[in-house]
């Protein structure tokens, strides 16, 4: 069985949760592929050559989860060699047998514009500020700085910009629980599966 659920959405929107619970409620494999990026990054040196030669153990790493690390991630995705060394490893990902859920900003635009299923996962800002708060600490104001720019920066590049895609389902998490948000999703890709 080939099948791709394709969940893209701004910083700290859920995606990962609700990626997570798809992949373990359908028994599909799972891709972070932002935690491509954040290893590209933490490599250091050349990020080119990083993603050219980017390993399991590379995403093993301590610390990719970090504010600084998604800032660094956020700066290496935005060159265009950086994100095409990566491209054939998420597509034969997203196409292996059995099936796949991918979060990421470009899943549904741009590694498989044919998944079966897309979401767009999103929030308010402020909310998705409070999220990424709650997990890593420090001061809010500084985390909800940090959101607005990587999206602005994701949003605004010329390579695989962060977008919905046409056909996707837009999820907005401002005023959900996680339960409910993995509810929406999962009724998604249920429909779809028959
Ligand atoms: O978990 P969070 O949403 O904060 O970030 P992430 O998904 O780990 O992504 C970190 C950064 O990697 C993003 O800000 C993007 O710049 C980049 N990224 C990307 O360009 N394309 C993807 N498919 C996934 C992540």
């Amino acid at each position: 069985m080939r099948f791709t659920v394709a969940i893209d959405g701004p910083a700290a929107a859920g995606k990962g949760t609700v990626a997570r619970a798809v992949a373990a409620r359908f028994g599909l494999a799972h891709l972070d592929t932002g935690l491509l990026y954040r290893a590209v990054a933490a490599k250091g040196g050349d990020p080119v050559a990083a993603a050219q030669v980017l390993t399991p153990d590379d995403m093993a790493v301590e610390g990719l989860r970090s504010l600084e690390a998604g800032q660094a991630a956020s700066r290496v995705a935005a060159i265009a060699e950086v994100r095409a060394a990566l491209t054939a490893f998420q597509r034969g990902f997203a196409r292996r047998r059995g099936g796949a859920v991918l979060d990421g900003r470009d899943i549904g635009t741009v590694i498989c514009p044919e998944a079966e299923v897309k979401l767009f996962v999103t929030a308010s800002p402020l909310v998705r500020a409070h999220r990424r708060w709650l997990e890593v600490g420090g001061d809010e104001a500084e985390v909800l700085r940090g959101v607005i720019e990587r999206d602005a920066r994701d949003a605004g590049r010329t390579e695989a910009p962060m977008r919905a895609a046409d056909d996707a389902v837009l999820l907005d998490t401002s005023q959900m629980s996680v339960e409910e948000a993995v509810a929406r999703a999962v009724a998604l890709v249920a429909a779809r599966l028959g």
